[in-house]
């Protein structure tokens, strides 16, 4: 199917399945153990119930989102994700430049294999950063400084991930960042679109942002090593502290499933918190964000902005959070399937998908803008679906 004929976000999958290995597609898919986080999230958004009202005029719905002193186009940016140039030459970079055309933010993952300098200047102002704190604290300074000189104004602070989890498709696949083990080779073979741009770009692509403080920066592999050994950081509320006196800038959190860590992240001066359980790829039997995020919004909502992850597939989705009251969404998987898809065409589509879908919905439930999603529009019921969309 071709980018332009897909409907939804599945369709976009159903494509990127046939385009990458097996190995890679696992890699975006999988969660961590029994993947019952996974399933979860998606389960969440099934039991909300959205409520129309009738008889408003709802002939046009503007979706334009003010955040952090900007206009966004839609309530929803794209999340970090780690590894995108192997999912598509470039992928950072795609994924930068479809989120500034929508005007919608670009979160660059702490494991990109772009560098926040190649980041074009404009999509660089589009850009949030997201850091993994790591063992080496001046070098996590230095990679924050080249965040801020490239003019990067919001920092996030991801402290889910302080623990390798069992992902336990990429141990069978023997996936990794590294390199390919013949199994996955194999499958590679039987993929040559996606072969041909892995060999364009010389294999595995480098973690970029952590070239300069490996022994030989232009070796995947070497770079690679570094990294492993520099990550985790296992952060710690000190370190929170230190950054809101470093960065001036806006500093978010994400990663937040309590509601007393929500309020300990605001005492500290976070400006936004994602409230997320990493799409299921860390704490499998951990909540779903939907479930928690009433009682994260009870404990901190108006002293911050929360947002939220994990899960969406659909505008409803988008809807369902924000009329949970999050200000703002993200996606991980959903435009990385766009992504693997067809490159930046791909991810533009699955931006349009869900800004459609959002226009479309919200205007059923008799909605003009986005303050209109509240909580009277909420009915949070058994829910539906049995059929996951995983096959
Ligand atoms: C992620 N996520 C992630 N989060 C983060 O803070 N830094 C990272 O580098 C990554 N890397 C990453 C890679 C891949 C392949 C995925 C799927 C996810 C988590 C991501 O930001 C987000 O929290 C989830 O993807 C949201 O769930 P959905 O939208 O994928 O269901």
């Amino acid at each position: 199917m071709a980018i332009d004929r897909a409907v939804n976000i599945a369709d976009l999958r159903r494509r990127a399945k046939r385009r990458l290995p097996k190995g890679v597609l696992d890699y975006i898919e999988g969660g961590a153990e029994d993947e019952i986080g996974l399933d979860e999230n998606i389960r969440a958004f099934r039991r909300h119930q959205l409520i129309p009202r009738f008889l408003t005029d709802s002939a046009r719905i503007d979706l334009k989102t003010e955040l952090f002193g900007k206009t966004y186009g839609a309530p929803f940016g794209i999340a970090p994700t780690g590894l995108a140039g192997l999912f598509w030459p470039d992928g950072d970079l795609m994924l930068a430049r479809a989120a500034l055309a929508e005007t919608i933010p670009y979160v660059m993952s702490g494991t990109s294999n772009a560098r926040i300098e190649d980041l074009p200047p404009d999509c660089a102002r589009n850009a949030w950063y997201q850091l993994y704190t790591g063992r080496d604290k001046a070098i996590d300074l230095d990679i924050v400084r080249r965040a801020k000189a490239a003019g990067i104004e919001t920092l996030v602070l991801t402290v889910d991930s302080e623990v390798r989890t069992k992902r336990e498709r990429d141990i069978r696949n023997r996936f990794s960042g590294a390199g390919f083990r013949p199994l996955l080779m194999l499958e590679a073979l039987l993929h040559p679109a996606w072969l041909s741009g892995y060999r364009r770009n010389g294999g595995v692509p480098r973690f970029g942002n952590f070239a300069p403080y490996a022994i030989d920066p232009d070796d995947a592999e070497s770079v690679y090593e570094f990294m492993i050994d520099h990550l985790p950081g296992n952060p710690v509320w000190a370190d929170l502290e230190r950054y809101r006196r470093l960065w001036k800038g806006n500093l978010v959190v994400k990663g937040i499933l309590h509601p007393d860590d929500a309020v300990r992240a605001v005492e500290l001066g976070a400006d936004g918190i994602i409230v997320s359980n990493h799409g299921g790829r860390q704490l499998d039997r951990g909540p779903a964000s939907v479930d928690m995020f009433p009682a994260i919004n009870a404990a901190v909502g108006g002293r911050t902005i929360l947002m939220l992850d994990s899960g969406i597939r659909r505008g409803s989705d988008i809807i369902t959070a924000l009329c949970l009251g999050a200000r703002f969404v993200f996606t991980g998987r959903a435009t990385l399937y766009g992504l693997a898809a067809g490159g930046l065409p791909g991810v533009s589509k699955a931006i349009a998908i869900l800004r459609h879908e959002v226009e479309t919905v919200g205007r059923q439930m008799g909605c003009a803008r986005v303050a209109d999603f509240d909580g009277g529009r909420l009915r949070v019921g058994a829910g539906a679906g049995a059929d996951l969309g995983r096959a």
